[in-house]
């Protein structure tokens, strides 16, 4: 198995950001320390999406993915009035129970986009790197360092 494929970098990164996400939902511990995975899967995520949208999913558009990377972009943005309201209240302090309704609306996102987006845009981001070995995707996600104040393509205005 491939660990520098783009499917495996970015699949666990799905599941970091999931566990994150669902300690605030479900999960047991200290608020504090629920709080703090929350605020690191957040920021994690924010970078994720910023990878995909940045390095990966143009050159994919580019070869026959267009609709589906158009989809995904549609549901980034759908997730990011979640991201800023959440990484909001937990800069405030905001108790968990303020957080988990929240924090549930974005893991049902999550649920949803991720399973398409690895089957579909990470299984052909896989089969585009060895066709593309002068454009590899890995190099470019690694290069991709998030602008201070970036928003997704379809953030809401
Ligand atoms: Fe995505
Ligand atoms: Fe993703």
């Amino acid at each position: 198995m491939d660990t520098a494929l783009p499917s495996k970098l970015l699949a666990v990164q799905h599941h970091q950001i999931d566990q994150g996400v669902a300690g605030i939902v479900d999960g047991s511990g200290t608020p504090a320390a629920l709080a703090a995975a929350l605020a690191a899967a957040l920021q994690l995520l924010r970078q994720h999406l910023y990878v995909e949208e940045a390095a990966l999913f143009p050159p994919l558009a580019k070869t026959g993915l267009a609709m589906p990377v158009f989809v995904m972009q549609r549901e980034h943005g759908q997730m990011w009035p979640l991201i800023t309201g959440l990484e909001a209240a937990c800069a405030a302090g905001t108790g968990r129970d303020a957080l988990r309704a929240d924090a549930d609306k974005l893991l049902m996102l999550l649920k949803m986009h991720n399973p398409k987006e690895e089957q579909i845009v990470y299984a052909a981001a896989d089969r585009y790197e060895p066709a593309h070995p002068d454009a590899p995707l890995v190099a470019a996600m690694a290069a991709a360092h998030m602008p201070d104040g970036w928003v997704c393509a379809n953030a809401p205005h």
